[in-house]
């Protein structure tokens, strides 16, 4: 089973792809986004609720059962399998799909009962990924996650995620401060000392395969 086809809004499953140099913001906004932090000024709203306004607890709910994210360091859990990494968010989440089901979609079927140190970094960002989006996020949320990686794996892990926003139509913002991955976005917004400097609808996208750097 993968996720229920609950809703439409005319913006889900759009690709952003967030760029700027180092200190422009970009965590920043990325965290406000996905309500672990909240802006000095501005709205932000998820449907028809104003993040801005909401209590802690109304956070927590819109992180829980909305949000996944992915980070540059994978942030797994050293003493348990891939699949119990993924199993920790299952557990808690409403509807969510299977671990295995999660971690076929990243292609880590195979993987199942690894440790992260027996997994390569591009594997262990692809089990992060899985965990993100095992509750079938609408929002997926992920700073720079080829960060740490070299091209080939990074390229993987954007396939990863470049699958994920097509076929579970998670909208998707990414952050990095690599051009070549704007590409592959629907929309590019650049940020530059904490202001949005320009913004960019791509008439048509690439695949993560085809891009280089
Ligand atoms: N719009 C903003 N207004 C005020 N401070 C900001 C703003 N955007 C970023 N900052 C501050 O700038 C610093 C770097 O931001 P960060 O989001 O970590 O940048 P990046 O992820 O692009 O490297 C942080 O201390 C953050 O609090
Ligand atoms: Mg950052």
């Amino acid at each position: 089973m993968r996720c229920a086809e609950s809703i439409s809004v005319s913006s889900r499953g759009e690709f952003v792809v967030l760029l700027g140099p180092s200190g422009s913001g970009k965590s920043t906004l990325l965290n406000i986004l996905g309500g672990l932090d909240v802006p000095t000024s501005g709205d932000v709203s998820y449907r028809d609720h104003l993040l801005t306004r909401a209590t802690e607890a109304e956070l927590t709910r819109y992180r829980r059962e909305h949000v996944g994210f992915v980070f540059q360091f994978y942030n797994l859990i050293p003493s348990l399998t891939a699949r119990e990494n993924v199993a920790l968010v299952t557990d808690i989440a409403e509807r969510p799909m299977t671990p295995e089901a999660a971690l076929a979609m990243v292609g880590l079927t195979e993987r199942l009962d690894h440790f992260p140190a027996q997994l390569s970094g591009g594997e262990q960002q692809r089990v992060a990924i899985a965990r993100a989006i095992a509750k079938c996020p609408d929002v997926l949320l992920s700073d720079e996650p080829t960060g740490a990686l070299d091209v080939t794996t990074g390229i993987v892990v954007l396939e990863a995620l470049a699958r994920v926003n097509r076929e579970l139509r998670s909208s998707t913002v990414v952050i990095t401060h690599n051009a070549a991955i704007a590409a592959m976005a629907d929309r590019v917004v650049r940020l530059g000392d904490g202001r949005v400097t320009s913004e960019q609808v791509n008439a048509s996208k690439v695949d993560p395969r085809t891009l280089a750097w």
